[in-house]
């Protein structure tokens, strides 16, 4: 049997997010530039996306590059932004086919105004598709998402917009990029790395974690559907006992 035939479609998480991590250790292993993993990597980046959209899966966020990637090699960066261009530009259409709208998360101004222009233009001829949202977190850190979002509850105090006594978990939910999104139930991170590399800190407070040693370039749709399966056979508490958690169920 197949993964895909595995999941229990009564029982998928809405939200899943993806640290796409291993490329450039894929092309050392062909023997190449690291820049042929990261082109390599946009195959995969189609076979989740149509894979999440088929099973019925309604958010995907992934992690395509962190405030901490800009300190790599300059060549390496600008190779990225490029691919990133023409990337979106060439898959504007596929994601219309198959009813996927585009998202961004992250410091977009940061961005070459090629880049936001190109990300704009899709986010705009997308936004009214339904099955899915393809979220990108593009310079994107939890640290300054968290940092920016408590600056601007700052500001809304001082104009007497919101008082200190009323912020709750929810207020800072709202400030945040993610504030429309419901937190993912599952974060799965490729290339065997067992870390959260500063990606959604606040959200992923209840989530599954899923790790495979798998190298992003070869990711594919049964590698995601295996994930599905797996998050599947977990019991997810939040801090109450099985018992308890069985009752309610
Ligand atoms: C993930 O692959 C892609 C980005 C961070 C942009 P890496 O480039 O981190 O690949 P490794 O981890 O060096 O193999
Ligand atoms: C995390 O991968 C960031 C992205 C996938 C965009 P990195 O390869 O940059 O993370 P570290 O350096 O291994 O923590
Ligand atoms: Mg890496």
């Amino acid at each position: 049997m197949t993964y895909k035939e595995q999941v229990d479609r009564s029982r998928l998480p809405r939200h899943v997010a993806i640290i796409m991590d291993g490329n450039g250790r894929w092309a050392k292993q062909q023997g190449e530039m690291r820049v042929f993993g990261h082109q390599n990597g946009v195959t995969a980046v189609r076979q989740t996306a149509e894979a999440a959209a088929e099973i019925g899966v309604e958010y995907v966020t992934l992690y395509a590059f962190s405030t901490e990637n800009w300190n790599r090699p300059k060549e390496e960066v600008d190779a990225l932004m490029q691919l990133l261009v023409h990337t979106i530009h060439e898959e504007t259409k596929t994601l219309n086919e198959n009813d996927i709208r585009l998202e961004t998360i992250g410091d977009t101004n940061s961005l070459p105004e090629s880049c936001r222009r190109e990300l704009l233009e899709a986010i705009e001829n997308t936004k009214n598709n339904k099955r899915m949202a393809l979220v990108l977190a593009l310079s994107y850190s939890s640290r300054w998402e968290i940092t920016e979002a408590t600056r601007k509850i700052a500001e809304d105090v001082q104009q007497g917009k919101i008082k200190p006594a009323e912020i709750g978990s929810d207020t800072i939910n709202d400030y945040l990029c993610t504030a429309k999104y419901p937190e993912p139930e599952l974060l799965i991170r490729t290339s065997g790395e067992h870390r959260v590399s500063n990606f959604l800190l606040w959200q992923i407070a209840y989530s599954e974690f899923y790790f495979t040693d798998t190298l992003w370039p070869d990711f594919n749709k049964e590698e995601f559907y295996k994930a599905l399966v797996d998050y599947q056979k977990r019991e997810r508490r939040f801090g109450q006992t099985s018992e308890q958690v069985l009752k309610t169920s």
